[in-house]
């Protein structure tokens, strides 16, 4: 029997998994830092990293107690090495290594964008290889073609802000709490998606990459118009001819969210999620179709999100395409998809040794 502890402190949860033979899981134990950031509307790296480090000992007993096993019972630690915030990444590769040395137990490598990829698998153990994947979360919106275990090509990505990132940028916008994504699917459910026009960006465009900024500013134009507020002149260009002033509008011209109607926020919302959900699923069907693949993953936090997962599912059934999406438990960040994916590098003969470092960014 392999047993595999999960370690992932990429961002702001804290999280350890214990993984039998790469399928069943043991013990899976999450601490999330939301109410820790909510009053800053968004992550803050240090603070991040200080609570991991207060954090991290105590899900770490609690993950091998529901486990009912010990470090000695261990076949080998799996950690996330990247990409994600360097300090908190610090903290789980500091605690991992000390513990493999401990306990004289192998360590793995874990790329976090691969252990999403492996919670759709955990879930889905009929899905093989090969499959398109989108891994679409508050750092990422990333699309692959994943070959085989191990074997990644990326299709596309964002050209600015990840899907997740967005939802957040606009719920602060419009006074909701964070994290953004569950408080704007809440709100767009009173809302009618057709009541406000947004644009549809990259439509045209044969590239499989996305963007989300251009949407941003027109959720800004929106609540600014609506607010009564001095939207800066649309008619003055930037160089290539897009509207000028727009990065400073976002940060300096923010309406306050009182003023707007709570009818107006809801219509914003879920005329904000379809443009969103839109542009994810045409991209990603897109990409499946135009690999000659019939299945589809996908996963990271935004996958949570019902109307995304409704609209997949629909489309894909239309396109011939079967979508695998995880429960939301592991589509937002967790222990078991790193220990799952960690098993799988372990079964391949992967080790990390004590000289294993921290990425920001790490390509799959
Ligand atoms: O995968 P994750 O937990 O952490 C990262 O690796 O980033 O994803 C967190 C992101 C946040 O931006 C959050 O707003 C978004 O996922 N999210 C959602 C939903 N639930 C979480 N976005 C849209 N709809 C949701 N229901
Ligand atoms: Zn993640």
């Amino acid at each position: 029997m392999d047993l595999i502890l999960g370690i992932e402190t990429s961002c702001d949860e804290t999280a350890a998994a214990v993984l039998e033979d790469g399928r069943t899981l043991r013990s899976s134990v999450v601490l999330s830092q939301e109410t820790l950031h909510a009053p800053f509307g968004g992550i803050v790296p240090e603070l991040a990293s200080r609570r991991h480090l207060e954090t991290l000992g105590p899900v770490l007993r609690e993950a091998l107690r529901r486990a009912d096993v010990t470090l000695a019972d261990l076949t080998a630690l799996a950690v996330t090495a990247g990409p994600g915030l360097l300090g908190s990444l610090l903290v789980g590769l500091s605690t991992a290594k000390a513990l493999a040395f401990a306990a004289r137990k192998p360590l793995v490598a874990v790329n976090h964008l691969e252990g999403h990829i492996y919670g759709a698998l955990l879930e889905h153990p009929d899905l093989c290889f090969p499959f398109a994947a989108l891994v679409v979360s508050g750092g990422h919106t990333h699309l692959y073609e994943a070959k085989a275990p191990g074997e990644y090509r990326l299709l596309g990505c964002t050209r600015d802000d990840a899907a997740g990132e967005a939802f957040d940028k606009v719920a602060k916008l419009l006074g909701l709490p964070f994290p953004g994504g569950p408080a704007i699917e809440e709100t767009a459910k009173a809302g009618d998606p057709k009541a406000i026009r947004l644009p549809r960006a990259l439509v045209g465009d044969r590239s499989l990459d996305f963007s989300f900024s251009g949407l941003k500013t027109a959720v800004l134009l929106a609540v600014q118009a609506a607010a009564g507020d001095p939207a800066r002149p649309p008619g003055r260009r930037g160089r290539r001819g897009s509207p000028v002033a727009v990065r400073g509008a976002w940060n300096t011209l923010t309406p306050s969210p009182r003023r707007l109607a709570p009818a107006f926020v809801a219509d914003l919302c879920a005329a904000f999620q379809e443009a969103v959900v839109e542009q994810l699923a045409r991209k990603a069907l897109t990409a499946a179709r135009r690999v000659g693949l019939r299945r589809l993953v996908v996963a990271g936090g935004v996958a949570c999100n019902q109307a995304l997962r409704a609209h997949l599912q629909a489309r894909g059934a239309e396109a011939g395409i079967a979508v695998a999406c995880p429960s939301p438990a592991l589509c937002t960040d967790n222990a078991a998809m790193i220990a799952a994916a960690g098993f799988a590098r372990y079964a391949r003969g992967d080790r990390a040794d004590f000289s294993l470092r921290a990425f920001a960014s790490l390509p799959l």
